[in-house]
């Protein structure tokens, strides 16, 4: 009996792949037995990454159209298929208050958080699953659904990631389950202005008691590409230790 996270035989696209939450579902994905093929801008790491998963890579920016196409063109090429795509470079810049926010970085942000996640899928649909089917995940985040200070660009234009994950899931079915991921807080380098200074603080205040690990969201986003959830999609996966639940543990 063959388990049903088992990915041998397919081909993955894992955007951000070189560190961080990216770099964990790279892994679990490679573990599972999927090939797969990263891209993230340092070519050091993505040569790096590619090497240590056995896998191919091609150091860019997801926010380059041009390279969207490039990298697809580079999974087919390799592994002759892309039956998985997650969204997840991203950036959570520009910081502060809207009123403030300087429109060119604005939408330098959409173009990363947003419009890449899209063309990326375009690519995978035009060569390889519209005609055989896949799976893709955005990896979003909690505060999506949440007002922040400072954080108003990164949390609009994850937003903006939940209604896209919904209406790609709407329009490509049953061909392609499209979902989404939300992490809570997790131990990586973009975070690290927040876990940094506060985490035992903030680790006391969730429900289970920790931050979040990248292999954390990695689980959850095997499980959403694997066969294991084929009735899925259109749905958005809170990893969070239970952020959004209120504290109501009764301590004795
Ligand atoms: N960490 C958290 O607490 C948290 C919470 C909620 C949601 N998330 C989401 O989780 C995802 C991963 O974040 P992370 O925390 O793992 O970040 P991270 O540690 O900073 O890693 C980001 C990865 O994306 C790559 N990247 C960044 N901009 C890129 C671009 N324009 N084109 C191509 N690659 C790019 C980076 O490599 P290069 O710098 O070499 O390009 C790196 O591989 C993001 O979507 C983020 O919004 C994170």
């Amino acid at each position: 009996m063959t388990s049903s996270y088992d990915l041998k035989g397919r081909a993955a696209i894992v955007t951000g792949g070189t560190r961080g939450i990216g770099y964990a579902v790279a892994g679990e994905l490679a573990a599972a037995g999927a090939r797969v093929c990263v891209t993230a801008r340092d070519p050091d790491d993505v040569r790096r990454t590619a090497a240590c998963l056995d896998g191919v890579g091609l150091a860019g920016s997801v926010a380059d159209p041009d390279h969207l196409r490039r990298l697809t063109d580079l999974a087919l090429d390799e592994f002759g298929r892309v039956d998985i795509v997650v969204n997840n470079a991203a950036t959570n810049q520009p910081y502060g208050p809207l009123m403030d926010i300087d429109p060119q970085e604005w939408g330098e942000a959409f173009a990363v958080n947003v419009e890449a996640p899209l063309r990326l899928v375009q690519c995978a649909w035009r060569g390889w699953m519209a005609e055989h089917g896949g799976s893709v995940v955005n990896i979003c985040t909690e505060g999506a659904r949440h007002v922040g200070p400072r954080i108003g660009a990164y949390n609009t234009s994850k937003a903006a990631l939940l209604h896209l994950t919904g209406q790609l899931a709407g329009e490509l079915a049953p061909r392609v389950r499209v979902n989404s991921v939300s992490p809570g807080l997790v131990r990586t380098e973009m975070a690290r202005f927040v876990w940094e200074p506060g985490e035992t603080e903030i680790a006391s205040g969730l429900p289970l008691g920790r931050i979040g690990e990248p292999e954390d969201v990695a689980r959850a986003v095997l499980w959403l590409c694997s066969d294991a959830a084929e009735w899925i999609t259109g749905a958005d996966l809170l990893v969070d230790g239970g952020t959004n639940v209120r504290r109501a543990r009764i301590t004795p």
